[in-house]
């Protein structure tokens, strides 16, 4: 039966809306946390690739959460996707929520709260008639500000089956419109997920008149198929991060699901709005910005996703490319264009290129990564889409930086010690560093340390190749841990030091912010 749903209207059985929480949930993971910028243009980029919900943040956990949610709303004021903000049951949560995303054209409140035996009793101390009075309590709060509330029953999969029918029916007489079931420890299997969805179809009064939704983690590496179970059953809300970040193992990655949803559209005959081929580059921009790769086998967006190296394979793709392809490298976003500018490409050449690449960024930054293009073109024989896209993935990471990487020397050789001066721009002025290290690279990060004191426990240093040849450029990352907190910094140049010295600048500035942050409130770390 279709729906009439406050945001969307009439909705076809067959329509799947794809509730994007990489700002929230996937931002929640240890590393991943953005700036207000990084999450504006992720945002951009989210909606862009034509999600129907996103979950901007929990307005409550922060100042920079609220600031964020808020602009994000802003940003959406005349149309775009649905913008969504979390809270919990209590007043000041829903309240703050509702501030956060009204000035967005379409707006949602997220509520939720635990129905699990164990969460109740441990994490709540309540009885489950008192969680059945809040679950009343907030979704009525939650739709005198508007009309589209979603309801979540938190750890819904480890519910008692009854106690979850009573929840959910209290929840649709409160008015929530969607109805999500997480399985937010990642706990479930396919079979649970079939057998949740059919029996609160079936069995809850006002189950036609709501969307149901599936929210999973990935600690058993099933989200994607629990995701597919519960739509089978009936769901028609897939919420799932780009690249699968969250909490732990992650969320059901948007990707993998929304490419099984058309790939094997003979199985699950759904529609879906995503625009696929637009999905590796938002996977890339999430990678940049969070200095997180996704690992070469990745499905969809992984280097290797759709490279054939056994000669058997090689021979069958090029008879026939569907003899080892489920679905084309094209449909999501793969160029087989590889070999692209060189150092006499002009400005309107590379301007074309990055936005057949995917990019489109304001002149400041064009400014920079043309110039940046330029250098790269000198120095290297041939520049391949790979290395723009990591210098203007590189470029796009660091606005507004504090402290800016404006000079670096490095002399080195058998016998002689490592020697750096570094020059930095910390809010305009200028700081200098010299020191000697345990190779050229330590003796890079100690000047560093040197002209901008701090402490910082390193965590990880990663050096990865961005194209073959020994001119190719190097992508560093670089990984600093406080109180527990992680954050990634990447830097790409074809010196490795350079790349080197990019990346720790980029990561000193990301926990610069991180520091600014108020810490999330412990619910959120379940
Ligand atoms: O995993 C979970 O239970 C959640 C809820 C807040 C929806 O993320
Ligand atoms: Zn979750």
């Amino acid at each position: 039966m279709a729906i009439n749903h406050p945001s969307f209207g009439t909705l076809a059985e067959d329509r799947i809306i794809i509730f994007d929480t990489t700002l929230r949930d996937g931002e929640q993971s240890p590393g991943f946390s953005m700036n207000l910028d990084e999450k504006l243009r992720m945002a951009e980029a989210l909606a862009d690739l034509g999600v129907d919900v996103m979950e901007a943040g929990f307005p409550i956990a922060s100042m920079g959460d609220f600031e964020s949610v808020e602009a994000i709303a802003k940003r959406f004021a005349k149309e775009g996707p649905v913008v969504c903000g979390l809270a919990r049951t209590s007043s000041a949560d829903i309240l703050r929520a509702a501030e956060a995303i009204k000035p967005a054209a379409r707006r949602r409140i997220h509520t939720f709260v635990s129905t699990s035996p164990l969460h109740m009793r441990v994490k709540l101390r309540m009885e489950p008639e008192a969680v059945l009075e809040l679950v009343t309590a907030s979704v009525s709060l939650a739709r005198q500000h508007t009309d589209d509330v979603e309801w979540s029953a938190e750890d819904g999969t480890r519910t008692e089956h009854e106690f979850l029918c009573r929840c959910v029916e209290a929840a649709i007489k409160a008015g929530a419109t969607t109805i999500n079931i997480p399985d937010t420890v990642g706990y479930a299997v396919p079979e649970d997920m079939a057998f949740i969805f059919n029996m609160l179809r079936e069995r809850v009064p006002g189950a036609d008149g709501v969307i149901f939704s599936t929210h999973n983690h990935n600690d058993l590496g099933l989200a994607v198929a629990n995701t597919l179970a519960a739509i089978r059953a009936g769901a028609r809300q897939v919420e799932c991060t780009i690249n699968g970040i969250g909490e732990r193992a992650g969320n059901a990655s948007l990707e993998e699901a929304v490419m099984a949803l058309r790939t094997r559209h003979d199985a699950i005959p759904t529609t879906n709005s995503i625009v696929t081929t637009k999905l590796l580059k938002v996977s890339k921009l999430l990678a940049a910005t969070t200095g997180f790769d996704v690992q070469p086998n990745k499905a969809i967006v992984g280097r290797n996703a759709f490279a054939h190296e056994s000669g058997i394979h090689q021979d069958g793709v090029l008879k026939d490319a569907s003899t080892y392809e489920i679905m084309t490298p094209e449909s999501v976003g793969w160029t087989t264009n590889s070999l692209v500018l060189g150092k006499h490409s002009g400005r309107a050449a590379f301007r074309d290129r990055l936005k057949s690449l995917g990019y489109e960024i304001g002149d400041n930054q064009l400014n920079d990564a043309f110039k940046r293009f330029k250098d790269l073109a000198d120095r290297k024989k041939v520049v391949y889409d790979e290395d723009i896209a990591a210098l203007v993935d590189d470029e796009v990471g660091r606005t507004n930086e504090t402290i800016r990487l404006t000079g670096l020397n490095v002399s080195t050789g058998m016998g002689t010690k490592p020697m750096a001066t570094i020059t930095l721009e910390v809010d305009g002025e200028r700081r200098d560093g010299m020191a000697i290290g345990d190779g050229a690279v330590d003796a890079t990060f100690n000047a560093l340390r040197q002209a901008y004191p701090h402490e910082v426990n390193l965590k990880l240093y990663a050096v990865q190749s961005v194209t073959g040849g020994t001119d190719a450029q190097a992508r560093v990352t670089v990984r600093f841990e406080e109180k527990g907190k992680l954050v990634d910094g990447q830097g790409a140049d074809t010196c490795t030091i350079v790349a080197s010295a990019r990346a720790y600048v980029h990561a000193l500035n990301k926990l610069l912010v991180k520091r600014e942050r108020t810490e999330p409130p412990a619910v959120l770390r379940a």
